[in-house]
């Protein structure tokens, strides 16, 4: 898996799996574009590549607006010289079920989560196509194709995050472009630590995220960034329109795991 001569676009990059991207594709010689909404560009990625020697520039922008993000492709254009991969990793955590949020609510969500994988697959593939083609990889969820209580529009985005990875991967194979799916379970990241700081006992929800996986252990955020770098490779060229967990087992239970802690059968074999 080596990216060199390859320009890498991360979104959400600066913090958790974005963060962990840019790290692993830094560590396999890729030119990567750091895009965030945060407005500082010096976080912990972006001073771990430059420690290596890495080609890397952070660029700020709120990615469910198409100005900020029609401003933003060229200049990563003129700085990197093209795109070969994209990485729409962009997103964040509401609750809420369809009658108690708002239809502010429910848009900030989608134009943060699906809308802005659509803006930056709509006007980076433009540039891929002039390089004789790309991969985007999409970080959806598990909740892609599960539904968690409470979270109707993360959940609606999530699945739409799907459809959008299938689409494209339709409509623009012809043209050398692939396009899958990751879906993490329960990742330790600022996101996940912030939904567990909700809770009167946020150790408790974190005990249970570990719970829910078959290792009893939830996800590290590296451990999604290596497989969506492989997806983003040659070696994964195979591979298009695919949803593929990186869950810990998380989607395998039947009931899934806590189920299985009172399930028939006994609890362990
Ligand atoms: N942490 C988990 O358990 C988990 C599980 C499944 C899926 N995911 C998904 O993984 C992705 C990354 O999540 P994370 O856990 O690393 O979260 P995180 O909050 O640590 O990082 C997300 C980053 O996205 C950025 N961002 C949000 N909206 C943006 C916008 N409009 N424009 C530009 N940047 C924006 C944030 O500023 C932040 O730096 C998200 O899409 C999330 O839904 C996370």
């Amino acid at each position: 898996m080596d990216f060199n001569g390859k320009v890498v676009v991360v979104t959400g990059a600066g913090s958790g799996i974005g963060a962990a991207c840019v790290r692993e594709f830094t560590s396999r010689n890729a030119a990567v574009a750091m895009v965030d909404r945060k407005a500082r560009a010096d976080g912990e990625a972006s001073r771990d590549s430059r420690a290596t020697g890495a080609v890397v520039e952070y660029f700020q922008a709120d990615l469910s607006l198409r100005p900020e993000v029609e401003r933003l492709i060229p200049e990563i254009v003129h700085r990197f010289g093209g795109i070969d991969v994209l990485v729409n990793n962009a997103g964040i955590q509401r609750y809420g079920s369809v009658t108690t949020i708002d239809e502010e609510q429910w848009d900030e969500v989608m134009d943060a989560n699906l809308k802005s994988a659509f803006l930056m697959s709509k006007f980076a593939i433009p540039e891929m196509i002039k390089r004789g083609g790309g991969a985007i990889v999409i970080t959806g969820s598990v909740q892609s194709v599960t539904a968690q209580r409470n979270s109707a529009h993360y959940v609606v985005s999530k699945h739409g995050l799907l459809g959008l990875a299938r689409s494209i991967a339709l409509d623009f194979g012809s043209q050398n472009i692939r396009a899958n799916c990751v879906m993490p379970g329960a990742i330790d990241t600022p996101m996940l630590r912030w939904a567990a700081s909700l809770d009167s006992d946020p150790d408790r929800v974190l005990a249970a995220c570990d719970r829910l996986h078959i290792r009893g252990k939830m996800g590290e955020p590296e451990e999604v960034a290596r497989v969506i770098a492989f997806l983003a490779s040659d070696l994964a060229s195979f591979i298009t329109g695919a949803a593929i967990p990186v869950d810990g087992g998380l989607l395998t239970p039947t009931g899934g795991m806590l189920s299985q802690e009172t399930g028939t059968g006994g609890a362990n074999p």
